[in-house]
C-alpha cells in the first residue's frame, strides 16, 4: 500500500478566499475603520477622553488574531494587509489634517505589531493543524489496516481461534463459531475441541475434531505464540480440514494391508504347495536313489551316474526347502519367532558368508502369529539390505522380550544417509508398513560408513 501524503499536512500559505466566514471578518474590519472614520470626521479634531487616535489601530489586534486562530498565518497576514491598507487609505486620503511623523511612526509601528503577531500567531496554529492532521491520517490507516486484517481473520475458511495461557479462547473467526459453536469465546479450549492448546503446539499429525453439528473432521493444527497488544501470551490455532487427505491416506493404507495380506496368504499358500507335494517327492527319489546307489546288485558302470542323480536329488530338495523358508518358514508358525530367526540367520550365513550373532534378552514366549510374522518379514529385510546394500561383515539380532518386543539389526556396513535412503527400493517402505499395521514403531538410524541399526518395537499386552 502506498503510504500517501495527508491533505493539508504540508504547509500551504492559502488564503481562504471560500471561506465566509473570512470574508465576513474582512467586512467587519471595513466597518471598523469606516465607523473610527466617522467618529474622527464627528469630533472634528479633538480626541476622545484623551485617547490619542492612532491607538485604534491597535483595536485592529482582534481581528487579525481572530483571523490567525481561525484561518492560520496566510489568513492573518491577507487580514493584517487589508487593515493596514485601510488604515492607509484613512491617514493619506480621507484623513484632513496633516499627519505628524511621531503620528506616522506609531501607526507605522501599529502595524508592524499586527502583522508579526498575526504571523507568529498563525504560524502556530498551521503547525498544531498540520500536526493534527497528520495524526488523524495515521490512526485512519492503522484503523483501515485493523479492519483489513480482522476482514482477513473473519473470512478465512480455515477455523482460526486465539487462546491464552490458561487455554480460553479469545477470539475465534466464523469458521471457528460455525465448527466449535457460537459460545466458544470465553470458553477452555479443550472443552470445546477435545484438546488443549498445548496438545496442538505439540502436535504434527491430523486430529479429529467433532464439529457442533456431529461431523468429524481430521484438523492439521498450526500454531503461532506472540504477545498481543497488552502485553499477554497468546497462541493463534489455524486449523486446516485435511479429512480428504486423511481419507485417502486411509484408503492407501487399507488397500497396500490388503496388498501385503494378499502377498502372505499367497506365499503360505505356495510354500505348503511346494511343501507337500514336490519336496517330499524329492525327498522320497534321493531315498530311493539311496538305497539304489548301496545296493550290491548294481552294475559298477551304473553306480556313478546313480550317485549323481542322488546327489542333484539331494541339492534340488536343498534348494527348496531354502525357497519354502524363504516364502513363509514353518519354524515360524510351528516354534515361533526367536527359532525362525535362528534359522534365517544361518541361512544367510551360509548363501552370504557374514556372521549373524543371534542374542535374546527375557523370557521367550510366543506373540500373537501377526506380530511374529511382521517381525519376521521386517528383520528379513534388513538381513537382506545388509547383505545386498551395506556389504556388512557381521550382524548382531537382539531379541528382547519384555513389556514389549523389540528386535534390532545392527550391521557393520557401508552405511547410508538417510535423507536420501529408503526412496532406492521399497524394502524400508514395506518394513515401516508392516509395522503400523501391528501398532509397533520402527526406526532406522545409519550414517554413510558407519553401518545401519533397524529396530522394531511393538507393546504387548
Ligand atoms: N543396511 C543398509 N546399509 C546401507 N544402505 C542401505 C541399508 N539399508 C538400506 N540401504 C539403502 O536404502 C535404500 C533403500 O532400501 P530398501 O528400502 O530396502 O530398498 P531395496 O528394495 O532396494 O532394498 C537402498 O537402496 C540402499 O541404498
Ligand atoms: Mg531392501
Amino acid at each position: 500500500m502506498p503510504r500517501t501524503e495527508p491533505r493539508g499536512a504540508r504547509r500551504r500559505l492559502s488564503v481562504p478566499v471560500r471561506s465566509r466566514r473570512f470574508w465576513g471578518l474582512q467586512a467587519t474590519i471595513l466597518a471598523i475603520m469606516t465607523l473610527h472614520t466617522l467618529v474622527l470626521a464627528s469630533l472634528g479634531g479633538r480626541d476622545l477622553a484623551g485617547i490619542p487616535a492612532p491607538l485604534t489601530s491597535s483595536l485592529m489586534l482582534i481581528p487579525v488574531l481572530y483571523a490567525a486562530v481561525s484561518f492560520g498565518a496566510a489568513g492573518a497576514m491577507a487580514t493584517a494587509t487589508w487593515a493596514t491598507a485601510l488604515f492607509a487609505l484613512h491617514w493619506l486620503v480621507v484623513h484632513r489634517d496633516p499627519v505628524t511623523s511621531a503620528h506616522l511612526w506609531i501607526e507605522l509601528v501599529s502595524m508592524l505589531v499586527l502583522a508579526a503577531s498575526g504571523a507568529v500567531v498563525g504560524q502556530r496554529v498551521d503547525a498544531e493543524r498540520a500536526a493534527r492532521t497528520r495524526t488523524e491520517h495515521a490512526l485512519q490507516q492503522v484503523a483501515v489496516a485493523e479492519a483489513r486484517f480482522h476482514d482477513l481473520f473473519e473470512h478465512q475458511p480455515s477455523p482460526v481461534v486465539v487462546t491464552d495461557t490458561e487455554d480460553v479462547v479469545l477470539e475465534a473467526n466464523s469458521a471457528a463459531h460455525r465448527l466449535l459453536g457460537d459460545a466458544v469465546v470465553g470458553q477452555p479450549l479443550v472443552l470445546v475441541a477435545g484438546h488443549t492448546t498445548g496438545d496442538l503446539l505439540a502436535r504434527d499429525a491430523p486430529l479429529p475434531i467433532t464439529a457442533a453439528d456431529g461431523t468429524v473432521h481430521q484438523y492439521m493444527p498450526s500454531t503461532h505464540t506472540l504477545t498481543d497488544g497488552n502485553g499477554r501470551t497468546v497462541t493463534q490455532v489455524v486449523l486446516a480440514d485435511v479429512s480428504q487427505e486423511h481419507r485417502r491416506r486411509e484408503v492407501q493404507r487399507a488397500f497396500t494391508g490388503r496388498v501385503l495380506e494378499a502377498q502372505e496368504q499367497e506365499r503360505l499358500h505356495l510354500s505348503r504347495e511346494l511343501h507337500d507335494e514336490p519336496l517330499q517327492q524329492l525327498t522320497y527319489l534321493t531315498r530311493n536313489l539311496d538305497e539304489l546307489g548301496s545296493d550290491p546288485r548294481l552294475p559298477s558302470d551304473l553306480a556313478h551316474p546313480v550317485h549323481e542323480g542322488e546327489d542333484l536329488a539331494r541339492a534340488a530338495s536343498a534348494s527348496l526347502r531354502h525357497l519354502i523358508q524363504g516364502l513363509r518358514p514353518p519354524v515360524l508358525d510351528d516354534l515361533g519367532l526367536v527359532p525362525a530367526l535362528r534359522q534365517l540367520a544361518e541361512t544367510v550365513h551360509g548363501r552370504a558368508g557374514l556372521t549373524v550373532r543371534v542374542r535374546t534378552v527375557g523370557e521367550m514366549t510366543r506373540a500373537p502369529a501377526e506380530i511374529e510374522l511382521a517381525v519376521y518379514r521386517i528383520a528379513q529385510e534388513a538381513l537382506t539390505n545388509a547383505v545386498k546394500h551395506a556389504h556388512a561383515r557381521h550382524v548382531a539380532l537382539e531379541v528382547e522380550i519384555g513389556a514389549g518386543l523389540v528386535v534390532t539389526v545392527r550391521d557393520d556396513g557401508q552405511g547410508f544417509d538417510l535423507g536420501r535412503g529408503g526412496d532406492g527400493g521399497l524394502g524400508l517402505i514395506g518394513a515401516r508398513e508392516r509395522a503400523e499395521r501391528i501398532g509397533a514403531s520402527l526406526a532406522v538410524e545409519s550414517r554413510p560408513g558407519a553401518g545401519a541399526t533397524i529396530r522394531v518395537s511393538v507393546p504387548l499386552e
